[in-house]
């Protein structure tokens, strides 16, 4: 319902009111009404302080946090009728609480701005997606740590190129995504420790000559301190490209094990089983199994790129302090948060329920010349060869082994002697996929002992 008249929160100039497509244009109500609880609780802090330091009555400072409490739960209840005609969530609440409490409605605004007001409200809204997020690696990282636990000492092979080079342990591999994710959650912590200042008070861009408290709001919305520059306050939104920048390399993190699941599901590879619960059928192929939830979550990914993109966009050529533009910043970080929460999800629900087929493992684990590294580590420790040496005779046996088509613990002594005349039946010993995991010791190493003590340290971390 578009009313002709001026807006009556700014119309004062005004004579006439909005062409409607200005008013497409210009509202926010659409998608900032997902800040409606971080609103009233930025506008009851501003309200408690402008009484605390008598700016305000407190009666009209009551009034207004009993009429803020009333818009609120109006709002949870899904009775308030927003309007596009009051632009966005501020002006929405503001109206409607001069409806329920009259007069001392009028009088919230002193000394803030939309401006302080929008930058409070985005913060506090993507303060809580970083508490989400934090929640959510915590939860992806137990999943994986299970994982991992369960199959410390089950072989598989480890790729490079996608081509088998090495045996590895499942925990090994689970273990590397813990790492990964690991270092995520610590930017998460140093993303949302930086941004937690308060703009609040900044007004529209210089500051107020009211003789507001801006260390007490900043408190009572749980910031560590109010922010040092008016100006920087209300046109800084690094806070959200850090929320877009590490959701990014979470993401990436998140599409890369996403890509593995889809490969490691296939007939061709069937390392892993995915449950029933996290996978789809074919409306057509009766025998398919599906894994779109690794799809999409390696789908959303773009989504969530596509927002930090977006957003550095919008801000790369504004001048200081605020432009409209930077009301272009919310549906894009909206929708990231919302592409990550439930990515993570997604895959800590898979990570959970998937089961690693051993055999298939430990079969893919020994093809490939996997062990042929641990051949030629075998010549330099017994034989005193240089490990270039070395390294040149096992590419010989496995030329051979290649042509007789048959894997290196196939060969025959003689076979080996053929490459080199010292080479004794000890070597076989060092042949066998699961030697050569055990064997790895060295810190970090994918011996199942290395992997248990990394279980262990993630687990005592994240107690
Ligand atoms: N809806 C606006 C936004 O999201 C609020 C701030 C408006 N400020 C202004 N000076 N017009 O950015």
């Amino acid at each position: 319902m578009t009313k002709k008249t001026s807006n009556t929160m700014w119309g004062g100039r005004f004579a006439a009111g909005p062409d409607a497509i200005m008013e497409a244009i210009n509202a926010s109500i659409g998608f900032d009404q997902r800040m409606a609880s971080q609103d009233i609780e930025g506008s009851r802090a501003h309200a408690a302080m402008l009484a605390a330091t008598g700016i305000l009555t407190d009666s009209d400072a009551d009034a207004i946090r009993e009429g803020l409490l009333t818009v609120l739960s109006e709002i949870e209840g899904g009775t308030f009728q927003f309007s596009t005609a009051l632009e966005d969530i501020h002006m929405n609440v503001e109206s409607r609480l001069k409806e329920i409490i009259g007069e001392p409605a009028g009088r919230l605004h002193t000394g803030r701005s939309r401006n302080d007001q929008v930058a409070t409200d985005f913060k506090l809204w993507v303060r809580d997606q970083f508490d989400a997020a934090e929640a959510g690696l915590i939860a992806l990282i137990q999943a994986l740590l299970g994982q991992a636990e369960a199959g410390a000492d089950w072989v598989m092979p480890g790729f490079t190129h996608l081509q088998t080079a090495q045996p590895v342990t499942w925990g090994h591999h689970m273990m590397a995504y813990v790492e990964m994710f690991g270092r995520d959650l610590s930017r998460v912590r140093d993303a949302r420790k930086r941004m937690n200042e308060s703009p609040l008070g900044a007004a529209a861009l210089a500051g107020t000559s009211f003789p507001i408290d801006r260390h007490m709001t900043a408190e009572a919305l749980g910031f560590d301190r109010p922010s040092a520059n008016s100006l920087d306050a209300v046109s800084d939104r690094d806070f959200a490209l850090d929320f877009l920048s590490v959701a990014s390399i979470t993401a990436m993190h998140l599409s890369r094990f996403a890509e593995e699941l889809v490969i490691w599901s296939s007939a061709q590879f069937r390392f892993v089983t995915l449950s029933d619960r996290f996978s789809t059928g074919s409306s057509i192929m009766p025998q398919k199994k599906n894994p779109d939830a690794a799809e999409l979550i390696r789908a959303k990914v773009g989504r969530i790129y596509g927002a930090n993109t977006g957003l550095m966009m919008v801000m790369k050529g504004l001048p200081l302090a605020y432009s409209k533009d930077m009301q272009e910043d919310k549906e894009q970080v909206f929708d990231a948060a919302d592409s990550w929460m439930l990515a993570m999800a997604a895959m800590e629900g898979m990570v959970k329920d998937m089961t690693a087929n051993r055999d298939s493992l430990k079969g893919a684990a020994g093809s490939g010349f996997s062990t042929a590294t641990d051949l030629a580590d075998w010549l330099v420790r017994v034989l005193g060869m240089p490990f270039r040496d070395a390294h040149h005779v096992t590419g010989t046996l496995v030329a051979l082994a290649e042509s007789k088509d048959c894997d290196l613990p196939d060969l025959t002594l003689e076979d080996m002697k053929s490459a080199h005349e010292h080479i004794t039946n000890e070597v076989f010993d060092v042949l066998g996929v699961q030697n050569s995991v055990d064997s790895r010791m060295s810190y970090g190493g994918t011996a199942p002992a290395q992997v248990r003590i990394q279980v262990q340290r993630w687990k005592d971390i994240l107690k």
